[in-house]
């Protein structure tokens, strides 16, 4: 069976890999275990650059191994530094696509956590960095303590977002209990 409904972060790769092109900038907000940044970077290639955020010391370790061992690190820039800073590091106008994961770490600390304040502060700055065409994906988990409220802020933000410039999507799973969300904005 070909599986149309796939979990947010295959979605998230399935859409921007339409737009991702060689010699591409991308940028992961959220890092983790680089899951995103390590896609992000063998679909920018050789001539591409990704610039991944976390503020925890042990998700840029993972991810460096990770992409060492795949002969992907020259690709990327590991900065252990907040997401809402990512606009004084990035050209404007330069990007092709930022993916957000927010929520906590699996396997890690679940107190720490992205929060409201910010993430709206990141996504403000992700629209500015955006090339036309580019997109800003964000999967929202919301069931741990605060989640909801980071949902909501999120939700707000994207629906203020003026329809002559900006393309949105919301993709919900509603037979599940507190499923994650992914929305999709897109630079016209
Ligand atoms: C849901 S996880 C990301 C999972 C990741 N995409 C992966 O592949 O593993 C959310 C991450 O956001 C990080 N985070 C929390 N606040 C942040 C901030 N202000 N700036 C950047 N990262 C932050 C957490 O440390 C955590 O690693």
């Amino acid at each position: 069976m070909t599986k149309l409904v796939l979990p947010v972060c295959e979605l998230a790769h399935r859409e921007a890999a339409k737009i991702l092109y060689p010699g591409a900038v991308a940028v992961d907000a959220t890092m983790g275990k680089g899951e995103d940044t390590f896609f992000l970077c063998d679909a920018v290639g050789e001539a591409g650059t990704v610039y991944a955020f976390d503020i925890q010391e042990s998700a840029l370790e993972q991810t460096r191994k990770r992409l060492e061992s795949a002969g992907l690190l020259s690709r990327a820039e590991l900065i252990l530094a907040g997401h809402e800073t990512m606009s004084r590091r990035i050209a404007a106008g330069s990007v092709c696509c930022v993916f957000f994961n927010l929520g906590y770490l699996p396997g890690g600390d679940h107190d720490i956590v992205t929060t409201k304040e910010t993430t709206l502060a990141a996504l403000t700055s992700s629209l500015t960095l955006l090339e036309p065409g580019g997109a800003v994906f964000i999967a929202v988990y919301w069931g741990h303590p605060g989640g909801e409220e980071e949902k909501k802020a999120v939700e707000a933000f994207v629906r203020n977002l003026p329809v002559s410039a900006w393309d949105i999507s919301e993709t919900t799973f509603p037979n599940r209990n507190k499923a994650p969300i992914m929305l999709i904005i897109q630079k016209k």
